[in-house]
């Protein structure tokens, strides 16, 4: 660890699910597949899967989840399409990912934008945002699973730590992923 902060990301020891020949979802997805942890796949309750974004998620209501979030604003298909396509020409840099309950519906999202340094000697470190859990999915776990496949996905690409910032009212779930304070957020809106 480079800069000795051992406990700034959970680390688990997980296989990735490789596949030798790429799908029609593979094809349709923002970022490779193999990157989505099967171990973390297998604890997700019944049903339920982990897979990158798509570009016709727009279609699958991934808007409404990041709704309890935040604003998202009217968001169009084709303003939707020129972000995903923007994304996808930097998917080794943007890695949005989504929970499927098991009827197909998303139910929860979360993000990873992997940030490369001159510090560090090249340092990549992973920045996580916009965690999302649909409101009555909230409480099973889903938030620990998205966490831990953006872990896995930062320690697979190279990043020697993740940050996040977070309200007073969350740092109990980020503590309960693996994440310890460090330091203090600041932000100037224009
Ligand atoms: N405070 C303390 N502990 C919590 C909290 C909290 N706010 N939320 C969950 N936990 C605990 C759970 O009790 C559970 O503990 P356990 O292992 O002892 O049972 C553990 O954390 C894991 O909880 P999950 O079931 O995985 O949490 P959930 O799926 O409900 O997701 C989340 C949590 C993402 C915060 C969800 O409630 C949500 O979407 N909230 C609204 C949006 C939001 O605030 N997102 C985070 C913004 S910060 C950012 O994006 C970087």
């Amino acid at each position: 660890n480079i800069n000795g902060n051992s406990n700034d990301s959970i680390k688990l020891a997980v296989s990735a699910n490789n596949t030798d020949t790429p799908t029609s979802d593979e094809e349709e997805s923002l970022f490779t597949p193999s990157l989505i942890s099967a171990e973390i796949q297998s604890v997700l309750p019944e049903g339920y899967s982990a897979r990158p974004l798509r570009r016709s998620d727009y279609h699958l209501r991934y808007l409404d989840v990041l709704r309890v979030l935040t604003t998202v604003g009217d968001i169009t298909e084709a303003m939707w399409n020129e972000r995903y396509d923007y994304l996808v020409k930097r998917n080794d840099e943007y890695y949005l990912i989504v929970i499927c309950d098991g009827s197909g519906r998303i139910v929860g999202t979360g993000s990873l934008i992997v940030e490369r340094k001159f510090i560090h000697t090249l340092g990549l470190v992973g920045h996580i945002e916009d965690i999302a859990v649909s409101q009555d999915q909230q409480g099973k776990k889903l938030g620990l699973r998205i966490i831990q496949t953006l872990d896995y996905v930062a320690a697979k690409v190279g990043c020697y730590k993740s940050i996040l910032d977070c309200s007073e009212v969350n740092e109990g779930f980020y503590i309960k992923c693996g994440f310890k304070r460090a330091g203090l957020e600041m932000a100037h809106y224009y």
